[in-house]
């Protein structure tokens, strides 16, 4: 994209561009059925929300096969779990040097594979196709441009304290994005990602309902019918009398039931008007349990029940892309080359050759860190099982709107500080920013879809995907949400050169996925693409030590 951040991250001591190497993207909204992401379960479903989200196949049984298999540490091609980063001394005892490694991609994995080798001294050179660095981890400012596939460009008319993380947006903490963070001394804050006073919206329903409320209803009914049938014998197969007693303990408390064990609401939904001096004004309600199932505002429960959701979650200070600005500065922006996109990769008998628009380099090893249907499209002599490896995963749609305004209305109205409104609406998620509380202006993301949802909205010029996030994001929020506007942009993943896709998802991981694990002669893969953690930027991290740690495992014991 962007002259305007080359120069700021070129400023920062980086290249400049736009990249594809790794990082996440955006989150699932799966076309018109089951609504993920965002943090949102997709509630009912027995599949994770991780197979739901980016796993493998569709929505069936590789997907929920391959998670289980991953869970049982069964799956092929599991990453490093300790990792040790290549070090000068490990050469010194040889007395030999570092060799030199051409890096292709200036994404999480590309920056990574670079910064990791540089403890060691190695000879990095990193070439990016894009004018900017990053990839997918992608803020937005103002100034900033942004060219599509098609040929659509937008400028960012952001204000000042405006940004707008258009590719990941938050970590969590078990994460080694974390660890980076604090390696290279990334300030961070808390991302909130679960908030009971956002809202739940259905299609056709009058006003939102507050996600405490939902659940409040949710959680009370579920419990009253389980606790109804555990009193009444039903499931006296599988509990002892004791097992009763503590089920029935446990149910009163979860759902907030009466001592007959029936549900009729509860402070926990909230108030009307709030207690303060005056005792609180209850909320009308609840409606009946087959309304309140009707209404699938049940949705909003499952909020943060993933393993990769569960609040706490975080974010740089300051913008994502706090990391991709450390991790170039680290790497030295003299060994990053932007404006480069590669056109072939071959191994020759003592090394690799890389062509790219500008030239030839020729070097000890590469580390390929495209995504996998562009690296498909190199020439290469990789053989033939490498290029129907390369084809195998499928891209992924995904897409945001950033939409900024010059009042936080949703602070000061709505009292919505942080988190996520989930809807059936096709704008699937809207997130509220998680930090600048109470300045003047700021930024909310209006959707956040993929699949289906994501290709129709990418599919638009800008205008019209404005006008439609407008009109379904004002059916939450009232007239403000368009009259309020000050700025905004889009971004379709998939159709974003050097990406082109959000993320992708493996049909299968037989053979394939396995198989670009290894090196192919001296050529290795790394990207989010290789592990178990699609669409985030640790699975990059995780895939470039794994490829740092084979690659310096060769050259220490090669003996030339
Ligand atoms: N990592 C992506 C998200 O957080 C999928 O939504």
């Amino acid at each position: 994209m962007d002259e305007s951040t080359e120069t700021r991250t070129a400023g920062a001591g980086a290249g400049a561009g736009a990249g594809t190497g790794a990082g996440g993207a955006g989150t699932a909204a799966a076309g018109g059925g089951g609504r993920t992401g965002g943090g949102s379960g997709s509630g009912g479903r027995a599949m994770t929300r991780r197979a739901l989200l980016v796993g493998v196949g569709a929505a069936g049984g590789a997907g929920a096969m391959f998670a289980a298999m991953g869970a049982l540490g069964l799956a092929p091609g599991s990453q490093e779990k300790s990792f040790a980063p290549p070090q000068r001394s490990d050469f010194a005892l040889q007395g030999r040097g570092a060799a030199k490694v051409v890096v292709l991609g200036a994404g999480i994995a590309g920056l990574t594979c670079a910064y990791e080798l540089g403890k060691a001294g190695y000879d990095c050179t990193v070439l990016e196709a894009a004018e900017r660095i990053g990839g997918r981890n992608l803020t937005v400012r103002g100034g900033d441009r942004l060219t599509e596939l098609g040929g659509e460009t937008q400028t960012a008319g952001f204000g000042e304290e405006t940004y707008f993380n258009a590719g990941p947006g938050r970590i969590a903490p078990w994460m080694i994005t974390m660890d980076y963070c604090r390696e290279l001394g990334v300030p961070v804050e808390v991302f909130v990602n679960n908030n009971a006073s956002a809202y739940v919206y259905t299609a056709g329903m009058s006003a939102p309902v507050r996600a405490r409320t939902a659940r409040a209803d949710m959680y009370g009914y579920v419990a009253e019918l389980l606790a109804k049938a555990t009193d009444a014998g039903a499931l006296d197969r599988r509990l002892t009398g004791e097992d009763r007693e503590r089920l029935l303990e446990f149910l009163r408390r979860f759902g907030d039931i009466g001592e007959d064990l029936a549900y009729r609401g509860s402070d926990r939904r909230g108030f009307a008007a709030y207690p303060g001096g005056a005792e609180g004004v209850p909320l009308p309600g609840p409606s009946s349990l087959g309304e309140v199932l009707a209404a699938g505002t049940g949705r909003a429960i499952t909020m943060d029940f993933g393993f990769e959701q569960a609040m706490p979650m975080f974010q740089p200070v300051g913008g994502m892309d706090a990391i991709v600005t450390a991790l170039a500065r680290a790497v030295g922006g003299d060994r990053i080359v932007t404006g480069a996109p590669v056109t072939g990769i071959r191994n020759l008998p003592g090394g690799v050759e890389v062509t790219h628009r500008g030239g030839v380099v020729r070097a000890d090893y590469c580390i390929a860190t495209l995504p996998p249907h562009l690296l498909a499209r190199l020439r290469h002599n990789l053989g033939a099982q490498v290029a129907a490896a390369l084809r195998t995963p499928v891209p992924a749609a995904a897409g945001k709107i950033g939409l900024e305004y010059g009042r936080r209305w949703w602070e000061a109205d709505d009292r919505i500080y942080g988190g996520v409104t989930e809807t059936d609406l096709d704008i699937t998620h809207i997130w509220y920013p998680s930090h600048g509380y109470h300045a003047r202006s700021g930024l909310i993301v209006g959707y956040y879809n993929t699949d289906e949802a994501a290709e129709a909205y990418g599919a638009l010029p800008h205008r019209d995907r404005l006008r439609r996030a407008l009109t379904q994001g004002k059916k939450i929020h009232g007239e403000k949400y368009r009259a309020e506007l000050r700025s905004s942009v889009s971004v379709a993943w998939h159709r974003r050169p050097y990406a082109e896709g959000g993320w992708v998802r493996w049909p299968s991981h037989d053979g394939g996925f396995a198989l670009l694990q290894r090196p192919a002669g001296r050529v290795y893969f790394a990207g989010d693409w290789l592990t178990h953690l699609v669409a985030w930027q640790a699975g990059a991290m995780e895939s470039a030590r794994s490829a740092v740690t084979g690659l310096h495992r060769r050259a220490l014991a090669a003996t030339s």
